[in-house]
């Protein structure tokens, strides 16, 4: 058995939180010889503390031979403290009727503070997975008010919009979705992403050789990618959660898998276009635990210039928007 690592949780006793943490405390996140303490942040108010409280019986209820302590806080500076792994989904969901984007000027204000703290008191080796929404702009938010860990280390999820797309497809060429490979997203967490199907394969063969309507990849897969979550809060009531929890397994598991092909939303630096100060859903490829390269020089075509000039364009309005916060 390894040591400990220390894994802080954000809005803990909040949806996603519920279907998130007995994943972990069970070592699907970091493989069955990894044991873990979580440290469980909620809001100081009695009704979050109080449900946090009874998510902690229910994870002791579990005897869960990997999960060796839990920390339940209200003050970000124990939950952090030491961290391997601050996984920030604490922050407000949008409701029916809003784009994500709406949630930055509340969310924002949430990732300047845990941005701080994490660089102030988390472990030298901390990496750090945002959730909340806009996941990719609250990662940039975050990375700026960092001295002490470098940028590559805030990280952002679009692996719920990559699972969505790999099932899409998976659905139209009447294949499991363990026939799809190299399916990315680029660019931003929200409606304007590109599900860059011209790159994906299809038991190793170019997808568009396989899937022949390109009218369906170019729009419906698309739209139905980029309006996902909208769909599942207008049928639900509630966004995402047990999805969203699951996608947040699979990115820090491959980010900690060497050799995993995955898409990340980190800083561009320029990538593919994109402006470099922003935090781009892109393809990578994990070299060492916790360390990733963007995989460089990929095809574009003259849709997928477009998409991701649209996607990019979105990004640096959001980071304009929140500009005076940094
Ligand atoms: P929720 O309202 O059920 O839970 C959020 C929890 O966070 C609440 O318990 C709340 O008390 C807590 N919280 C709020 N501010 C906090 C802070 N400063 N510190 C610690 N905890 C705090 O919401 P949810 O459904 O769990 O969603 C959480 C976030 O994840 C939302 O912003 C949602 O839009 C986002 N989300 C992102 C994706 C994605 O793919 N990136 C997918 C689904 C949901
Ligand atoms: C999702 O994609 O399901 C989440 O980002 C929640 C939302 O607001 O859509």
């Amino acid at each position: 058995m390894n040591k400990p690592i220390r894994v802080a949780v954000t809005g803990a006793a909040g949806q996603i939180g519920y279907a998130l943490l007995f994943r972990i405390a069970s070592g699907q996140m970091f493989g069955p010889n990894q044991p873990v303490i979580l440290q469980l942040l909620e809001v100081p108010v009695e009704k979050a503390m109080k449900a946090l409280e009874g998510v902690c019986m229910e994870l002791d209820d579990c005897a869960f031979p990997l999960l060796a302590g839990i920390i339940q806080t209200s003050k970000p500076e124990e939950a952090f403290g030491d961290a391997n792994w601050c996984c920030l989904v604490g922050a407000k969901p949008r409701g029916p009727g809003m784009e994500r984007a709406d949630l930055l000027k509340d969310n924002g204000k949430i990732f300047i503070e845990q941005g701080r703290i994490i660089d102030r008191v988390a472990a030298h080796d901390c990496r750090v997975a945002v959730v909340g929404n806009p996941a990719n702009t609250n990662a940039m938010i975050a990375a700026s008010q960092a001295k002490r860990l470098p940028p590559d280390r805030f990280t952002a999820m679009v692996r719920l919009d990559q699972n969505r797309a790999v099932t899409q497809i998976a659905k139209k060429a009447n294949v499991p979705v363990t026939a799809i490979t190299d399916l990315f997203i680029f660019g931003n967490h929200s409606p304007t992403m590109f599900s860059a199907f011209h790159l994906a394969k299809i038991n190793g063969k170019p997808l568009t050789q396989v899937i022949g309507h390109h009218e369906w990849l170019k729009g419906e897969l698309q739209e139905t990618v980029g309006k996902r979550g909208a769909a599942i809060i207008a049928a639900r009531g509630a966004s995402s959660a047990a999805s969203a929890a699951n996608a947040l397994v699979d990115h820090v598991r491959d980010l900690m898998t060497p050799g995993a092909i995955h898409s990340v939303a980190v800083k561009s630096n320029g990538e593919y276009g994109f402006d470099p100060d922003v935090w781009a859903g892109l393809p990578v490829k994990t070299v060492a635990p916790g360390q990733y390269e963007v995989i460089k020089g990929l095809p574009m075509d003259d849709f997928a210039r477009q998409k991701i000039a649209a996607t990019n364009k979105e990004l640096v309005e959001e980071r304009n928007t929140v500009k005076d916060m940094l």
